[in-house]
């Protein structure tokens, strides 16, 4: 990484979160899915997005598989640059929550300690958690891309669940069953954003 530059200050802009929130009805949050690769955290993600574009609210995706190829295209999966991964993704889910939005993310985010420091990055309540909780077995059994499967033949090293740990989540504002239908877990995350004031109950 190239040196830290202290000589840079923050320069307050006229136009702010606040006034953007008004603009869009709603307020910016971030709703953090974890879990493992295969646990249907896109596939939630993806889902949620769209109820809440059915509902108005302005949104953004950030998928693991996707911001790989871009932003974060230079990084593999050791444990620092997974670290690096989820730190680059905490600052953009933190820029789009100043931009009003309420942003998904979808990374197998395996570290407390990295899932820790982006929760810091917001105020109470911007900043949801959601653990995908889906057995590994099944996890395997789906193994939409075949990585478990080249991972059990040693082909691919590091992958989360069989040779690299997944750091369960110990307080997330959501735990959801991985097994239930998406539809349920859409409401129970539409509900939570109700109930934190982030949106308004259309329905
Ligand atoms: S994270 O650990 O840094 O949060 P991220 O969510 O960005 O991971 O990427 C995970 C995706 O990359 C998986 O869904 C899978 O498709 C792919 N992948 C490729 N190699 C690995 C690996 N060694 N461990 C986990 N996922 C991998």
């Amino acid at each position: 990484m190239t040196q830290k530059n202290d000589n840079i200050v923050w320069h307050p802009h006229l136009v702010t979160r606040q006034h953007r929130e008004v603009a869009n009805g709603h307020k910016g949050a971030v709703l953090w899915f974890t879990g493992l690769s295969g646990s249907g955290k896109s596939t939630l993600a993806g889902a949620v997005e769209h109820q809440l574009a059915l509902m108005g609210v302005k949104t953004y995706l950030l998928d693991g598989d996707n911001i790989r190829h871009g932003l974060c295209g230079d990084l593999g999966f050791s444990e620092s640059d997974r670290q690096e991964n989820i730190r680059r993704i905490g600052e953009v889910a933190k820029l789009m929550v100043d931009a009003g939005l309420v942003v998904a993310t979808a990374f197998i985010s395996p570290y407390q300690a990295d899932r820790q420091k982006v929760r810091d990055l917001f105020e109470q309540d911007q900043f949801f958690e959601l653990h995908v909780a889906t057995p590994i077995e099944i996890c395997e059994q789906r193994d939409p891309k075949g990585l478990y499967q080249q991972a059990r033949e040693g082909k691919i090293t590091q992958f989360t669940g069989i040779d690299s740990p997944y750091e369960t989540p110990e307080n997330p504002e959501l735990q959801i069953d991985g097994l239930n239908p998406v539809i349920d877990s859409v409401s129970q995350i539409v509900d939570l954003l109700v109930r934190k004031n982030i949106i308004q109950a259309t329905y």
